[in-house]
């Protein structure tokens, strides 16, 4: 038997019940260009066997260069739309993640928009690099819960394929395309989101960044020839920092609903590497047969990978309506994020 959980669903200034928010229509795209590992072998100093054994990467998706993040989130959200049998103009906010915009601006929220015929929604970019899809959830719960939105669509997109230095084999062999997206409303039932919980450290930002592009280093000559429009990774960092973040999130999660780990049917984590998946169950106490593993397939997406995961999870039957998940998340920021969710 299941046992009664708690929310955080509460709005200090409403006299009116919290409204839990559902998820109710998921959608994933990836484009259809896969680059293996001996595709790999082939541009950079790498082997097939270094690349499993270190990341579990076996092969990715790369958009064509008429696709951009834009065309693939409006895929996902198209998706999305048709499982949860809403149309655009029933659409009153999107939320795009994305560290690999369209443009710098306008934000390619709005060309979802355009993209989908959701002409009522406000729309909005939100960069919180790979836990960009749950900060997107959590705001999105927060304007339903609230009273001011009824629907709000979260993507979760990414075209990394253009920010990836793919002459330099320590983060070229990590990276894949492709897009998520989610529906939110409020049913008026009990369950839908439970809990969410997010967190960054600033401190750390160095440690995962494309240092140019924006207005520290606009573009030049020399961030041309500096390489500086590539994204650089301190690896060793940026894992044991994974590790330990997720796990602190997860942990919080399940303790703001009262659960444990044991209540949990499926963990959706951000696929970035199999062995800080493995640290993660580990530290978690979760059997590795509960966690949705999809980095094989398509590496490491950003905000685009939990969106997918979460997708691609549900509509393969790994929990059931009124099951309990985890999602969790690591990014450059540093950010973190954790969901737990009553499917
Ligand atoms: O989404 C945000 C979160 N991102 C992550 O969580 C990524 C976190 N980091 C990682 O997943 C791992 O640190 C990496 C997969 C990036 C690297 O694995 P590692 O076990 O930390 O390897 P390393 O960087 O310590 O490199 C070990 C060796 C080095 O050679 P030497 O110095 O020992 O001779 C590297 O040059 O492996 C070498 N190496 C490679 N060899 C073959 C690095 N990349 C490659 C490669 N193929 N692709």
């Amino acid at each position: 038997m299941k046992k009664s959980v708690t929310t955080n669903l509460r709005n200090p200034r409403s006299k009116q019940p919290p409204r839990p928010v559902q998820i109710v229509g998921t959608g994933s795209y990836l484009p259809a260009r896969v680059l293996t590992n001996a595709d790999l072998e082939k541009m950079v100093d790498t082997t097939d066997e270094w690349i499993i054994t270190r990341t579990g990467i076996r092969e990715r998706r790369i958009a064509s260069e008429q696709e951009c993040t834009s065309d693939m989130g409006a895929q996902a959200a198209l998706r999305a739309m048709e499982q949860a049998g809403v149309g655009g103009e029933q659409i009153d906010l999107i939320v795009c993640a994305t560290l690999t915009p369209d443009m710098l601006f306008p934000a390619t929220a709005c060309l979802i928009q355009q993209k989908i015929g959701a002409k009522r929604a406000a729309a909005f970019d939100m960069e919180a690099a790979c836990s960009g899809f749950l900060y997107g959830l959590e705001i999105g719960q927060q304007f339903i819960t609230s009273g001011t939105y009824e629907t709000v669509l979260v993507v979760g997109a990414e075209k990394l394929s253009t920010i990836v230095d793919w002459e330099d084999r320590s983060t070229c062999v990590l990276f894949g395309d492709g897009a998520g997206a989610a529906i939110l409303r409020s049913r008026g039932d009990s369950h839908g989101i439970l809990t969410t919980c997010m967190g960054a450290d600033g401190s750390q930002a160095d440690i995962l960044l494309m240092p140019a592009g924006g207005a520290r280093f606009p573009a030049s000559r020399e961030t041309v020839s500096g390489r500086m429009h590539y994204l650089k990774m301190a690896g060793k960092e940026v894992f044991k920092n994974a590790v330990v973040a997720m796990q602190t999130a997860a942990l919080q999660a399940l303790q703001k609903c009262n659960l444990t780990i044991d209540d949990i049917t499926c963990v959706i984590p951000h696929q970035a590497n199999i062995r800080i998946l493995e640290a993660l169950a580990e530290r978690l106490e979760l059997p590795m047969e509960r966690m949705y593993v999809n980095l094989d397939r398509y590496g490491n997406m950003s905000a685009a990978s939990v969106a997918v995961a979460l997708d691609e999870a549900a509509r393969a039957g790994r929990f059931q309506r009124g099951d309990l998940i985890l999602m969790v998340a690591f990014g450059s920021g540093l950010t973190w994020a954790a969901a737990v969710v009553q499917w």
